[in-house]
């Protein structure tokens, strides 16, 4: 997966078209400042998975984040893992995150530029691959899961919380985000719901373990989704 990286936390991958790459990071370079500047919309659902997590990770785990943004979860999890290599598309939010980093003491955390649409290479390295808001964002659902089932260790896990924009009100969906897409303002989404998300999971191969929404305002989109590779 990482197309470039710092310390060598990672196992190798198959390198993209750099085209391709740009073209997907380019929205999320653009936003990555004011991404980086904008309130948690809800601190209590955030905390409450942060917790969840933490109990689900341990010392001596080599841990994956992909789609990390700016690197605030990655800096909070970091010290409950023994590495974790976290990483995102877009140069401008892994540029932020290393800035973030700079200012902490934390050896066992590094940022990595890479794809997660993109295949992984090699034996599976890792006890764990987090993904947070990002399984909506990747452009090939299958395609991106397969990539982190191939991480993955015998018996790791996959931990995600994603929105499931086939949940959201029709208007939104059907109006306010294509009206935001066409002006530059939002991304591409795919439009998924919280039972064809998990088959999509099973799909590959994974064993879900737990189906959580955790958000503390009102009806929740965001699924938390547990899923073992078995072995
Ligand atoms: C909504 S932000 C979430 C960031 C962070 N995980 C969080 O929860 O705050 C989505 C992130 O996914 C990244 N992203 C989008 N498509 C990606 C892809 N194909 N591979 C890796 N990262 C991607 C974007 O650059 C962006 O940083």
């Amino acid at each position: 997966m990482p197309l470039s990286t710092t310390p060598s936390l990672d196992t190798p991958s198959p390198p993209q078209s750099s085209d391709v790459v740009s073209r997907k990071a380019r929205f999320w370079d653009r936003i990555a400042r004011k991404y980086a500047a904008d309130p948690i919309a809800d601190m209590p659902g955030y905390e409450a998975t942060l917790r969840r997590v933490q109990g689900l990770l341990t010392a001596e785990m080599n841990v994956l984040e992909i789609g990390c943004g700016t690197g605030s979860t990655a800096l909070r999890l970091a010290p409950f893992t023994r590495r974790l290599l976290a990483t995102d598309v877009s140069a401008g939010m892994i540029g932020i995150a290393r800035e973030k980093l700079a200012a902490e003491l934390l050896p066992q955390l590094a940022f990595a530029l890479a794809d997660a649409d993109a295949p992984a290479a090699g034996p599976g390295a890792y006890h764990a691959v987090l993904a947070f808001n990002l399984l909506h964002l990747v452009s090939d659902l299958d395609g991106a899961l397969a990539s982190a089932v191939q991480a993955l260790r015998p018996g790791g896990l996959l931990i995600s919380k994603t929105a499931c924009v086939a949940e959201m009100n029709p208007l939104i969906r059907w109006l306010a985000i294509p009206v935001m897409q066409a002006i530059g303002k939002a991304p591409h989404v795919l439009l998924f719901d919280a039972d064809t998300l998990q088959a999509a999971m099973v799909r590959q191969g994974l064993v879900i373990e737990a189906v959580e929404r955790h958000g503390t305002k009102g009806k929740d989109i965001r699924v938390f989704i547990v899923a073992r590779k078995p072995g």
